[in-house]
């Protein structure tokens, strides 16, 4: 019998909408899934906006006692001192953050993110009681000369090494070649890869810890894509990007389930 993983659609925001437009677009989500009579215990919600909006998200959602679930895009290694610009993971619980995406392919890539500093900040997030939402993925030169799952797994493996089997992580699939591009990867290749990071999981922290981890896909995922990926053994949600900045696609995608089985 295997162990019903609660599937979660999360908008990673990038740097979009200020916290006044953060603040309008939370609330025009909030009504279009309750006009859809969405069920948040069926399939969690959560956004990911820039840190200067978090405040105005975590006041709206306690406000109006909303089921979304709010997070952070990074956060530092450190727990306080001088390190000016970096984010604590501290502050993040403090604005009741569930969740915080590290090692997204853009920091990896813009801000020399290496797997020991993704690890070091997985570390980080789990000290603070926030669940990292740990990205992996493989560039087009990558795929060519490695195949589909060897980066990704490699990457997941130096962050496997540092935490313990009890830890609450969420890892994300996020082929470099899918983002932005309009090309997601196919629903079989998503579930090969997340196939063999749920094996490596199982390996290092054994088969509870990777019956229980919600492993998502990234990568260009729209409304008319998603219900192919979420009819994958092994895909437990989305990462979405462009598309959760449109509140009727991101509804869409969250609603999947009426979806699913259509493709
Ligand atoms: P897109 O959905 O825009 O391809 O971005 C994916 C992503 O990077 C989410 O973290």
């Amino acid at each position: 019998m295997g162990v019903a993983r609660t599937p979660l659609i999360a908008g990673n925001w990038k740097m979009n909408l200020d916290h006044l437009q953060s603040i309008a677009f939370v609330q025009k989500l909030a009504w279009a899934l309750r006009d859809a009579k969405h069920s948040f215990s069926d399939v969690e919600v959560a956004v990911f906006p820039p840190f200067t909006d978090l405040r105005s998200v975590q006041t709206l959602i306690a406000a109006d006692k909303l089921e979304l679930g709010h997070g952070a895009q990074d956060l530092s290694v450190h727990d306080s001192g001088a390190y000016t610009g970096e984010i604590s993971g501290a502050f993040l619980s403090a604005l009741a953050c569930r969740y915080v995406i590290i090692g997204h392919s853009e920091r990896r890539q813009y801000h020399h993110e290496s797997d020991e500093v993704v690890a070091q900040k997985t570390v980080a997030a789990l000290r603070h009681g926030l669940v990292p939402v740990v990205c992996v993925g493989e560039t087009a030169e990558d795929l060519e000369a490695h195949g589909p799952s060897a980066v990704p797994v490699a990457q997941l493996q130096v962050v496997l090494d540092a935490i313990s089997v009890d830890a609450d992580v969420v890892v994300a699939y996020e082929p470099v070649w899918a983002i932005g591009s309009g090309q997601a990867a196919t629903p079989e290749q998503a579930q090969q890869v997340c196939a063999a990071l749920r094996a490596a999981i199982a390996e290092k922290l054994g088969e509870d810890a990777a019956a229980r981890t919600r492993i998502l896909y990234g990568g260009s995922v729209k409304s008319g894509n998603i219900a192919g990926f979420m009819n994958q053994k092994d895909v437990d949600g989305a990462l979405v990007g462009g598309a959760s900045l449109d509140v009727d696609e991101f509804s869409a995608i969250a609603r999947f389930r009426q979806h699913v089985g259509t493709v």
